[in-house]
Formats: C-alpha cells, structure tokens, sequence
C-alpha cells in the first residue's frame, strides 16, 4: 500500500474514531459555560477531558454517530453553589436535568423554558429568586419541581400554555402571591399539583376542578378562603387532598360519594362549620381524615360499617358534642383517634376495646368523667402506645386497681385532672414508658422508686403535686438519662404532642416524642433530703426542676456530670453551703436558679455564669459574684414567697406538657425550636440544612 494512502487512511479512521467518542462541541462548550457561573467546582469534571458524555451526572443519546448530544443532566445534592447562565440553553437536547438540593441562587435564565425536548425539571432545594415561566414554551415537559426555593410573583395565565403536557407540578414552599389563574384548567394531564407553603389567595380555585385526572392536590398552608362548592365532585380521580391550614370557610359540601378513590383528606386549621356531611361519614375509601381545629358542631357519627379503610381519625378542637358514639367499635383498622378539645363528657364506651387497631389516643379536653372504667376498657386495646386523658376526671381518685395493664405504652399524659391519690402500683408494669405526665393533680405520698427501673423513661414530669419524702435515688440512674446513646424512638405518634414555652405564652409542637428535650421537673411538691451527687450520671438530660420543695443539704458538686444540661431550676428549697466551681462546665446551661435558699459565697465566675440575671442569685445568705460581677444585684434574703400548692393555683398556669393547642400560633413555637436546637447542639447541620428545616418545619404544620 502506498504510504502516503496509509497515513491518510488512518487519519480519518483516527479522526472518526475520535468523533465518535466524543460529545457534540457545543453541548460540551455549554456545560463548560455552566460550571464556570457556577462558584464550586464539579467534582470529577475533567475539563481537559474530551468526551463530555463521560463526566459525572451527564448522559448523553447513542442516536447520533458522528457527536454524541446531552440529554440528561443529573447533578441533584452536590453541594453546588452560583447560578444558572444561559449556557445551559443551548443543551437543546436535554431531557432531563436536576440540580435540586443545591445552593444555587439567583434567577432563572429566560431560556430554560424554551428547551424543546426538557421532560423533567427538578430545581427544587435550592435558593432560586425572581418570577418563573414568562413568555416560554416547554412541549415536551411532564415534571416540574421547583418546591422550597424563593420565588415569587404570581401563577397566572402563562403557565399552562407554556407546559401542555405537564403531569407533575410542585411549587411548593416559595413565595407566591395572587389567586390562582382561570386559566389553570388547561394544564389537563395534571396528575400531581402541590402549590402548598406560599401565600396565595382568594376562593378554592375553580379551574382546577376542571382537572378530571388529578390524583393529588396540595394546598395546604396558603391564604385561601371561602366556601368549597359542589364542583369539588368532579375531581373523581383524587387520591389525595389536602386544604389545611387556609381560611376555608362554610360547611363542607355534600360530594364525597362522588370522591371514590379518596384516601386521604385533610382540611384542619380553617373556619368550616356545620356537621360532617353523610358522604364524608361513609365514605369506602377513606384512609384518613383530619378535620382538626375547625368549629364543627353535631355529634361524630362516624358510620364504620361503611368506612372500612379508615385508620386515622382527626376530629379534635372542634365543637363536636358528645357522647363518645358507642359504634367506634366497628372501626377495626382505626389506629389514630383524636377527639381533643371537643365537647364530649360522659365515659369512654365500654366496646372501646374491641379497637385492636389502636395505637394513638387522644380525649384531652374532653370532658370525660370515670377514670377507673376508661383505664379498665382501654387496657383492652393491646396495641395502645400513645395515651392522652389529661384535663378531665376533675377530683377522681386514682385507679390503684393493680391488675390494670399497658404492656405497649410508650406516652402517658394524665396531668391536671386533680386526681387524689398517689402513683398507683399497676404503672409499674408499663415497662415500655418514655413519657410520663402526671403533673397538677394531689397525688401524694411518696414517689416510688420503682420510676427508676424504667428503661426507655426520658421525660418524667410530677410537678405540681403533693408528694412527700426524699427523691428516690433510682432516678439518678434511669437509663435514657444515663446513657448518652441511648437514642430514643423518634417515631412519630401520629398525634403531636405541645409544650409550653416560658414566659410568651407560645407553644412549641413536637410530631416525635423523641424531640422532646430529656426533662425531669419534681418542682412543686414537698420533697425533702438531699440533691443526691449521682444526679451527676444523668449525661443525657436537658431539664432539671426541683423548685419548691424542701430539699436541704449542699449542691454536689458533681451535678456537673449532667452535661447536656440547659435548665436547672433549684430554687425556693433550703440549700446551704456554696454554689461549686465545677457548675461552670455546664456549656448548654442556658437557665439556672439557686435563688431563696440558704447558700453562701462566691458565685463561680466563666462559662455560662456570666449570662444569668440577677435573679438566678437572690434571696440567699452572702451571696457576692467574684471579679465585681453581679455588683448591681440585690442578693441580701428576701422574705420567702409562701409556698405554692396544687391546689391554690390556676391549673392552666403553669402546665408544660398539653395534649392539645389552645390556639397559640404554632409558628413561634417553630421558630423556638430551632433556636432552641441551635442552643442546644441538637442541630449540627450546614447552615443551609438549618433554614431549610425550618421552613419545612413552618410548612408541614401537622
Ligand atoms: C484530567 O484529564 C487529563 C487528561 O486525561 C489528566 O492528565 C488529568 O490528570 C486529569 N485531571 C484530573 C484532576 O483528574
Ligand atoms: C447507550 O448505549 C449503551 C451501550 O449499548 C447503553 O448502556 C446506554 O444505556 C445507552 N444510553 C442511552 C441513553 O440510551
Ligand atoms: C433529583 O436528585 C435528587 C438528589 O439526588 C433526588 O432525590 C431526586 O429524586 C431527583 N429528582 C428526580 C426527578 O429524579
Ligand atoms: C404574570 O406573572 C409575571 C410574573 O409574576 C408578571 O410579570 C406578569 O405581568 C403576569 N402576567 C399577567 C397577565 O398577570
Ligand atoms: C366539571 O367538569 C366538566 C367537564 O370538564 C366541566 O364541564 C364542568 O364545568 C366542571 N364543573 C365545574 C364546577 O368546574
Ligand atoms: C352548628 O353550626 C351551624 C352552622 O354554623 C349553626 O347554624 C348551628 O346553629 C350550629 N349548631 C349548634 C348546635 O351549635
Ligand atoms: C352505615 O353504613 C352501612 C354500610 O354501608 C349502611 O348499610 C348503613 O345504612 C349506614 N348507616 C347510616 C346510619 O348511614
Ligand atoms: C398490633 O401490633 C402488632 C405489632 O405492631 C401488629 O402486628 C398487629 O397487627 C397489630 N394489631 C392490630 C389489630 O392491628
Ligand atoms: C362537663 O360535664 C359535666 C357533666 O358531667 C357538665 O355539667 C359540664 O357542663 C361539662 N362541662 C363542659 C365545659 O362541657
Ligand atoms: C365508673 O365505672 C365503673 C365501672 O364501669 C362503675 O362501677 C362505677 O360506678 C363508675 N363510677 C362512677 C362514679 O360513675
Ligand atoms: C420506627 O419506624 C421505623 C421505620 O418506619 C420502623 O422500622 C421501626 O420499627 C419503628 N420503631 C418502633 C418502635 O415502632
Ligand atoms: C388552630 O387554628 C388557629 C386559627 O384558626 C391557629 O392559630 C392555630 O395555630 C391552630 N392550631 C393548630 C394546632 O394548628
């Protein structure tokens, strides 16, 4: 062969071979053009790479021989940060792109909405601003995710013309404004629209009910008003619908006969009024109906022989009037109940024990009487883990019958009831026990020691009671409390739980029992004896409260072993001796009182010292702060307050633990948890994870 033909033949061959590997020039200068608006670097993006199709998160098609063409571009979760450059536009063969959970800001170039073969678009998880979907043209598209970013404007009548084809749609968790466009009815191969988390406006809006293939519907936490109309019956498909938290008002229209596939419904938080309609009360498919915090009225007659899927029911803070309807008892699937805050009274139904299904009850509020016959039927429901019976039973005794039984509960909330007595014998079998609430009632005697062989224990709550004696030493070794990685059960109940903040009159609201700070508040008895220095072992526990009792004896110094510890309240007892030094390494202490007992000395200087308030130190005997701190405080013994009982105080108080709102808003007490989180080191994560929390927190209010 001639030479020259050799090498000529071989450089084409060379030249195809390498045209072959390698992507199409333009897609490959446009993500290069993409990673350089970026201000993070792509990991395993080699720029000196050739074949951009071997890059990381980058697809390309096999169609094209001579250049390959990008198609999928999937850089979800890669902690990018920067923007979005019109470069990207010119991948006009892309598919599929998803940069969600990311850091990425700004706006979004115009021409990302004009990519002819987009299919999906995932952006969601990131800190987008500016308005979306002006003038721009998407035919191919089926899925948008632009949820928890920051945009704004309105959604009007654009965006269906712009994505024809679209099936999924979330928007959720931005910004915006404004009633939801007429024109919205044309988006008809809807399946899935989350518009949930943003402020938007006006009456339900009717161009959805023009969307007969809508399975799933979001619009909860918005500013929607007004009644809901019989037209509702035409989305026939919906599975899933969910209008909490808006202004909806009226009664709830007739129409759920025609919502055959219907699983779950939630409407809490809004104005409807009137009875639950008949539809709703038999309806086959339904798995879950939250009603929650409307002003429903009527009776609850839930008909179970018709509603055999329902599992969880959510009837609470409404003005649903009793009794209890005997025919829950053919529920059999029920494992959530909530009728707290309603209008009930009477007993708890003795054929309350045929629901096997039970996992979660809640009757706080309710007006209840007869507390020995409701533990006796509900010890019947083998399967209960969550109980909440507080604030009813005015002045009973309590039950001491010992062969009452909860193997499975995991939360007993049965606080400011009055209840007369002491703690009955058959709570020591519940083994299984996390939470205990037994605060404002008069039970007395002394507090048994057997507290402390529960294992899972973490909040322990007897305030506000009439007990006698020493604390139990057992306590000081309650293995949640001891033991730092004994991580208790985060599992949600089903049913939130709120606690009280300081001061304010917020609430916080906690989905998970495990959430809740690790707490032992003893304060408000008659306890006496020493603090014991063991209650140093408790590494884990986050509140100590042993105010108003008559403890006497030095503080240990060892309680500075309790290093998780962010409140502790020994105030009002007969302490003597001097603060110890060693108090100083409590780094999360944030709260802090030895004020009106006997103490004396220097008041440690360094750590968290230097935060307290003046009244943290009062009332003792030569109290002086070291360094000329503490100069301006009076801390000279003032005349001792006269001791608190149960009995003399307004029950609503001071109570921590409730197992239902009183209407406070529930986004202060979000706010506080994440400050209080921050504080107490229970959230390490990136800053951005913080906020992101938060605002889910905000969002998903149930
Ligand atoms: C990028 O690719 C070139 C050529 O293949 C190679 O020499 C270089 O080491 C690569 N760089 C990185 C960071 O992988
Ligand atoms: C391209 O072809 C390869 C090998 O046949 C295959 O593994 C890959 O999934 C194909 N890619 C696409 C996008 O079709
Ligand atoms: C996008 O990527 C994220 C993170 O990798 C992933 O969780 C999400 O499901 C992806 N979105 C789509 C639509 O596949
Ligand atoms: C649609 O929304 C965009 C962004 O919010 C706004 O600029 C535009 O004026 C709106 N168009 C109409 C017809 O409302
Ligand atoms: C129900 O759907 C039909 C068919 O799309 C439509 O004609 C009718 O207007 C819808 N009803 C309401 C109240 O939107
Ligand atoms: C129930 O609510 C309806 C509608 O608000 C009202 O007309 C009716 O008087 C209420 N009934 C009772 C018993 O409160
Ligand atoms: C309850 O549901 C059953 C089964 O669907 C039905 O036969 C019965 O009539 C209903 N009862 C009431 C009071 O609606
Ligand atoms: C009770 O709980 C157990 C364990 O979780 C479960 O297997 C069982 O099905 C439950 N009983 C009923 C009636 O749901
Ligand atoms: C609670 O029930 C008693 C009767 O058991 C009744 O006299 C009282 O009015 C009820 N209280 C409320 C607030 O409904
Ligand atoms: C409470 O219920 C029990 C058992 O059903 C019954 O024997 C008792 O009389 C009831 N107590 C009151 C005060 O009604
Ligand atoms: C908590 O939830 C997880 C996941 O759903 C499950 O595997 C685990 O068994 C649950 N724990 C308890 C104690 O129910
Ligand atoms: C109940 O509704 C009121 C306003 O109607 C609201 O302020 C409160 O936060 C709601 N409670 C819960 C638990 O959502």
């Amino acid at each position: 062969m001639d030479l020259s033909n050799f090498y000529l033949c071989s450089i084409l061959v060379a030249l195809c071979f390498q045209a072959r590997m390698a992507c199409n020039s333009n897609d490959r200068a446009a993500l290069i053009g993409f990673s350089n608006c970026l201000t993070s670097i792509i990991e395993a993006w080699n720029s000196s790479t050739a074949d951009c199709c071997t890059w990381d998160g980058v697809t390309c098609d096999n169609s094209t021989v001579l250049s390959k063409r990008v198609i999928g571009l999937e850089l979800g979760n890669k902690r990018l940060t920067g923007t979005i450059c019109q470069s990207l536009a010119v991948l006009d063969h892309l598919g599929f792109l998803n940069l969600s959970h990311n850091f990425l800001h700004g706006t979004l170039p115009t021409k990302l909405f004009t990519l002819q073969n987009l299919e999906v678009l995932d952006l969601s998880n990131n800190d987008f601003t500016g308005s979306i979907l002006t003038g721009g043209d998407l035919p191919s598209i089926r899925f948008v995710d632009l949820s928890n970013n920051y945009f704004v404007g309105s959604l009007n009548s654009t965006l269906c013309e712009t994505l024809p084809r679209i099936q999924v749609l979330n928007l959720a968790s931005n910004s915006f404004t404004g009633e939801v466009s007429n024109t919205f009815g044309r988006c008809t191969s809807l399946l899935h629209l989350s518009l949930k988390g943003n402020s938007l406006s006006g009456r339900f809006p009717e161009s959805l009910l023009h969307l007969q293939d809508l399975r799933v519907l979001h619009l909860e936490d918005n500013q929607f008003s007004g009644p809901l109309d019989a037209g509702l019956g035409n989305l026939s498909n919906l599975v899933e619908l969910d209008i909490s938290s808006n202004s909806f008002s009226g009664i709830l229209p007739d129409v759920f006969g025609k919502l055959g596939k219907l699983a779950e419904f939630s409407a809490h938080t809004n104005k409807f009024t009137g009875h639950m309609p008949v539809s709703l009360v038999n309806s086959p498919s339904l798995e879950t109906l939250n009603l929650d915090n409307n002003t429903l009225n009527g009776s609850i007659n839930i008909n179970c022989s018709a509603m055999i899927h329902l599992v969880s029911l959510y009837l609470g803070s409404n003005n649903f009037h009793g009794p209890i309807p005997e025919t829950f008892s053919s529920c059999h699937s029920l494992s959530i109940l909530d009728l707290s805050g309603d209008k009930l009274g009477g007993e708890v139904p003795s054929n309350f024990k045929n629901l096997q299904a039970l996992t979660s009850l809640s009757l706080s509020n309710t007006n209840i009487t007869n507390i020995s016959a409701a533990l006796g039927i509900l010890q019947k429901c083998k399967n209960l883990t969550f109980l909440a019976l507080d604030r009813n039973f005015q002045n009973e005794q309590m039950p001491s019958d010992v062969n009452l039984q909860f193997k499975n509960l995991r939360v007993l909330l049965m606080q400011n009831c009055q209840l007369r007595g002491s703690i009955p014998l058959w709570l020591r079998r519940c083994k299984m026990l996390q939470l205990l609430v037994l605060s404002w009632n008069l039970l007395g005697e002394t507090v048994p020691s057997w507290l402390g062989n529960f294992n899972s224990l973490f909040y322990l709550d007897l305030s506000n009671n009439l007990f006698t004696g020493e604390i139990p030493i057992s306590l000081t070794g309650l293995q949640t409390l001891t033991n730092r990685n004994n991580l208790i059960d985060g599992n949600a109940t089903g049913i939130p739980l709120y606690k009280k903040t300081g001061g304010s009159g917020g609430s916080l609201q906690y989905k998970k029992i495990g959430s809740l700070p690790p707490t032992m508040d003893l304060s408000y008895n008659k306890l006496i004896g020493p603090i014991w220095p063991s209650f140093g072992n408790l590494k884990s526990i986050h509140v100590l409260k042993l105010k108003k009792n008559e403890l006497s004896g030095p503080i240990p110094s060892d309680l500075s072993g309790m290093s998780s510890l962010e409140i502790l309240d020994l105030s009002h007892n007969k302490l003597t001796g001097e603060i110890p030094s060693s108090l100083v390494k409590l780094s999360f202490l944030s709260k802090f009182s030895v004020a009106y007992n006997q103490i004396y000395g220097e008041i440690p200087t360094g750590g968290q010292f230097l935060t307290f308030p003046c009244s943290s130190f009062e009332g003792n005997n030569g109290l002086y702060g070291g360094d000329g701190a503490f100069t301006s405080c009076q801390l000279a013994h003032l005349p001792l307050s006269p001791p608190a009982t149960a009995a003399t105080q307004p029950p609503t108080e001071k109570m921590t633990i409730l197992g239902v709102q009183f209407g406070i808003g529930a986004a202060i007490g979000f706010v506080l948890t994440v400050i209080f989180c921050f504080m107490s080191g229970w959230v390490i994560a990136k800053p951005k994870e913080e906020r992101r929390n938060y605002h889910q927190k905000l969002r998903q209010k149930v």
